[in-house]
């Protein structure tokens, strides 16, 4: 049967084309197994001659992986995806996949703490320097570019602040300068921002997040052109080895079925939140930038459909005051991950005293969120009349 040309992103998650290898089954088997033989070693011979392609051995291919990355890949707008067992084992692939010995990557500063320590610690080992910039504004990462910068790692938005980079111009810095882009596209999902549409070279994803959606799994992807995917097949995703196992395929495959349908959800209760948030006193700030007050509103909407729903507020409460409201939450649960169905918060102090309370904000009911957020400021003696 003739399968439609180009699918919504909502189709595309839940339409697999009839199979008649796998009777028909509606949810694609899982091959759980490390290699797979042939008939004649004459087949086996062909086979590895298109390694990239073919189904030899589970550290390379494997039809129930390849079915998510065919789906990534799509959403994405991508001509190849590789899955890896987390999200950290995707990101320093994909570092890895295009730096050398002696080069200068620039990075921004609000990057995810474990990716800043590879680039900042590990990569130094290798004569490997990286310069890290606020990023707001694509002068600064201008005004770090060296003759040797061969990277710019952007994560828009960082996910503890949640600021945004101008994509497209630090598409065009990169493409002036010869160097390569690689940007972390977790809060968004491939719901909410394509930023290989807006001329990035490589997107990677925690899938460990919105992509699984139930809190049970720990993966990563790459996506990028078939050139540089294929690259990377021959090199770090199969010499290091860090792939994803089909069990774990199948699972996240099931957390994928609903991603659109979640994050339209995440998106409304957590604006809800971070409104009813805005209003209230003892509230610094709400770094949510699809809030049309935030700074970089206009930016968002030029480069992302929609908001997903982790995001900070910052508080003049004081951290003593915080730890006893965060205790007295009853439907957040404090932990420092995020993308399931459970809500959570996780706090830090700046230097100056001002609390940074991280919301996660899943599938409850936004009316309830609010009301044990207000029990818990009404605990700890703040509380306000605020209209919610
Ligand atoms: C924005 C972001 N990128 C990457 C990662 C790393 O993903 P993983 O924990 O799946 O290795 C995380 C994990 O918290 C994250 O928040």
């Amino acid at each position: 049967m003739q399968e439609p040309v180009r699918l919504n992103k909502e189709t595309l998650v839940v339409h697999d084309s009839h199979d008649e290898r796998h009777y028909g089954a509606v949810s694609f088997p899982v091959y759980q197994n490390s290699l797979f033989t042939f008939k004649t070693h004459e087949e086996l011979e062909t086979a590895l001659s298109l390694e990239v392609s073919s189904m030899i051995y589970t550290r390379g291919n494997n039809p129930t992986v390849a079915l998510l990355e065919d789906k990534l890949a799509k959403l994405e707008g991508g001509e190849k995806a590789r899955c890896f067992t987390s999200g950290m084992a995707a990101i320093t692939a994909a570092i890895l996949s295009v730096v050398r010995s002696g080069d200068h990557i620039i990075c921004v500063d609000g990057a995810y703490g474990p990716t800043k320590k590879f680039l900042e610690q590990y990569l130094n080992r290798f004569h490997i320097q990286t310069s890290f910039v606020d990023g707001r504004d694509v002068l600064q990462i201008e005004a770090a570019v060296q003759a040797n910068t061969r990277l710019i790692y952007l994560e828009s938005p960082t996910s503890f602040t949640f600021e945004l980079q101008d994509i497209r111009k630090c598409a065009a810095l990169a493409s002036r300068i010869g160097a390569t882009t690689i940007i972390d596209n977790t809060w968004a999902t491939p719901m909410f921002q394509n930023p290989l549409e807006l001329g990035i070279d490589l997107v990677v994803h925690s899938m460990t997040k919105y992509i699984s959606g139930h809190s049970d799994l720990i993966g990563g992807v790459v996506i990028g052109s078939q050139r540089h995917m294929d690259e990377l097949f021959a090199g770090e995703f199969q010499l290091l080895g860090g792939i994803l196992h089909p069990q774990s395929a199948a699972i996240f495959m099931r957390g994928l079925r609903t991603l659109p349908l979640r994050m339209n959800k995440h998106e409304q209760n957590g604006l809800r939140v971070a409104q009813h948030l805005r209003e209230r006193p003892n509230i610094i700030r709400v770094n949510q930038p699809g809030l049309e007050d935030h700074p970089q509103h206009e930016l968002f909407k030029s480069q992302m459909r929609g908001s997903s729903s982790v995001f900070s507020f910052e508080t003049d409460i004081p951290m003593s005051a915080m730890r006893r409201w965060a205790n007295a939450l009853l439907l957040f649960r404090k932990g420092i991950s995020w993308g399931g169905y459970e809500s959570l918060v996780y706090m830090r102090e700046w230097s100056d005293g001002t609390v940074i309370v991280r919301l996660y904000v899943g599938l409850e009911e936004p009316e309830d969120l609010m009301q044990d957020m207000e029990q818990a400021f009404e605990s700890i003696g703040y509380r306000c009349a605020v209209k919610s």
